[in-house]
């Protein structure tokens, strides 16, 4: 697997078709975009990346009986499951000289994924001496409490202990019991993570500063929740601004093909002229099916925006170079553009990924995200919908979510005025085109809470494998400048825990 498959679908598809709220849901949170759409976008691109990252091979797997509830005393909270964790040890300089641990905390996919696409760790564990661990979030890939997947997604009494609280606390005693194994009890630890990995490195900074010395967020919208960003001025927001600077009629095209589709959609035999306009799968039942894929469709591109090719550059060369004239005819090259020439698209047969499966009810208990699309937007205008929102989670879990507590229990609001006087030693890394920089930190809280961001950046870009032929000097900067905070973080703790060790 390479980078490219950083570049995928973002949406599920299926979650999305749900009844009346035609965004209700979230897209993913991840470095990783998928594996959808796989067309002419990549057919240039598939050369191995440059990268220095160690091969996969050099990591070997641990398994660590973890509690399955870390918060109260009943009986069954003392079970167990085997969770997941990888450690290269190639470039360790050993706990006789406290070598640091670079410890990445694994988001909503199987950890595999992140091993063979997040090249940070391993392409700087060198220079560092740096112990490297990767650690799998619950109830993904092979860290699944209950025996099976079907039974942990069986309800929401299986998917209970499923939260951002219980996954931080795995990775306290994963890190721990790591240290103490290898006697390493003064390395410091680094956390790193993408995305929701992102917010879980910087509450884990927040929550557990004994474990860990700093943290590296890459793209992580800690103020994305209770409204902090107006729903209206976040995500999409920053989707219809990359689609302008990429190409104005590219964006007035798009904006002007929601009203045609549904204008076509509510004639006679409407949906099997668009059907075959855009050679679907099969037939469309709905036009929401259609504009629900194009939503995600250009939502993905412009999350991961990324070098050198440049997907939303790609979509609106298909829109603006179409051989038609019509509207219709340039939004189907635009998708043709990205996804390339496929026997056929939209309303593909697929089944509901484990990511899919787990973002879903990650997104309908403590992850509330509420994304709407304002009036200015290239989409039809949404407001979120709290009450809507509530009610089809219940519908679909039996249990409805908690849209505050993320805020109650890691903060948020007025985050300056709250981290300044506390915290230190968290990087807020963004790319400026990433929908989800709209929820991000983008201005330094303090010398130590700092953030870094490039104007041209995507989702995760930093903390991906590096291509040295291909990369910008804007994104090398931007890593080099996180290895340097990094630096100057671990040389105080030595300079410290010399003075506390005499
Ligand atoms: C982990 O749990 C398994 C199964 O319950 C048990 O066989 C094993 O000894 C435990 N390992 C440790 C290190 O406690
Ligand atoms: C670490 O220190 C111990 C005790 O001083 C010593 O016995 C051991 O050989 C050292 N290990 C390494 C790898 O240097
Ligand atoms: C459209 O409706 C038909 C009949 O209810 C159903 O068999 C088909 O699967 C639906 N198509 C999609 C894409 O959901
Ligand atoms: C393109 O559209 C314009 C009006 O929108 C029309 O005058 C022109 O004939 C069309 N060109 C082609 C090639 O269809
Ligand atoms: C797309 O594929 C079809 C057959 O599946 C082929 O006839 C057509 O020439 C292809 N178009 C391009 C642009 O490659
Ligand atoms: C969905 O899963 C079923 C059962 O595992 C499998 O038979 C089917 O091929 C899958 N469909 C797709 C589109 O992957
Ligand atoms: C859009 O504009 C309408 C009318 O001007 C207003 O009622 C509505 O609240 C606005 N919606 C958003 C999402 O800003
Ligand atoms: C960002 O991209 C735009 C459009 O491609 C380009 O004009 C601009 O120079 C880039 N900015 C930086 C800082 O690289």
């Amino acid at each position: 697997m390479s980078l490219l498959q950083c570049l995928v679908l973002i949406v599920s598809l299926s979650i999305k078709t749900s009844v009346s709220s035609a965004h209700l849901n979230i897209p993913r949170l991840s470095p990783n975009g998928g594996t959808f759409l796989r067309g002419n976008y990549f057919a240039h691109d598939q050369q191995k990346t440059m990268s220095a990252a160690d091969p996969i091979n050099d990591f070997e797997t641990f398994y660590y009986n973890q509690t399955l509830d870390h918060f109260n005393f009943r009986p069954d909270s003392f079970s167990t499951f085997q969770q997941r964790y990888l450690i290269n040890f190639k470039h360790w300089g050993g706990s006789n000289v406290s070598a640091p641990i670079f410890a990445y905390l694994g988001e909503e996919e199987a950890i595999d994924v992140d091993l063979s696409i997040v090249g940070f760790l391993s392409e700087n564990a060198h220079q560092f001496q740096a112990l490297q661990i990767f650690i799998e979030h619950r109830y993904y890939g092979k860290s699944v409490p209950f025996g099976s997947r079907e039974e942990a997604f069986q309800n929401a009494n299986t998917l209970g202990y499923f939260n951002s609280a219980q996954a931080l606390a795995d990775y306290a005693e994963v890190l721990i019991h790591v240290k103490k194994k290898l006697h390493a009890q003064h390395s410091p630890v680094i956390v790193i993570g993408g995305s929701y990995g992102g917010m879980l490195a910087s509450w884990f900074r927040l929550k557990y500063p004994h474990v860990a010395l700093g943290a590296l967020a890459s793209s992580a919208p800690i103020r994305y929740f209770d409204n902090i960003v107006p729903p209206e001025d976040g995500y999409y927001s920053i989707v219809t601004k990359d689609f302008k600077e990429a190409s104005e009629t590219c964006y007035q095209t798009i904006k002007k093909s929601w009203s045609e589709i549904d204008a076509i959609a509510s004639q006679p035999q409407g949906l099997s002229f668009l059907s075959e306009k855009f050679h679907t799968c099969r037939p469309l039942n709905k036009s929401s099916e259609l504009k629900n894929y194009l939503d995600s469709l250009y939502s993905h591109a412009a999350q991961y925006d990324s070098p050198p090719r440049y997907p939303v550059t790609f979509v609106c060369g298909g829109i603006d170079g179409a051989s038609g004239n019509d509207t219709l005819t340039k939004i189907f090259a635009g998708v043709v553009a990205y996804t390339g020439n496929r026997s056929c698209y939209v309303n593909q047969p697929k089944n509901l990924s484990e990511t899919g499966m787990g973002w879903s009810w990650q997104t309908c208990s403590d992850m509330v995200i509420p994304i709407g699309v304002g009036n200015d937007s290239m989409f039809p205008a949404y407001q979120f919908d709290l009450k809507d929102y509530i009610k089809s989670c219940k519908a679909q879990y039996g249990v409805p979510p908690r849209p505050h507590w993320a805020t109650t229990y890691f903060g948020g609001h007025d985050i300056k005025l709250a981290l300044e006087r506390f915290a230190s030693n968290i990087i807020f890394s963004n790319g400026l085109r990433d929908p989800y920089s709209s929820g991000g930190v983008l201005e330094d809280i303090s010398d130590t809470l700092v953030a870094v961001h490039t104007k041209n950046g995507s989702h995760c870009l930093d903390i991906l494998n590096a291509n040295s032929i291909t990369d910008p000097g804007w994104l090398v900067n931007q890593r080099k400048i996180e290895v340097k905070i990094i630096k100057r973080w671990i040389a105080k703790y030595y300079a410290d825990l010399q003075a506390f060790k005499k």
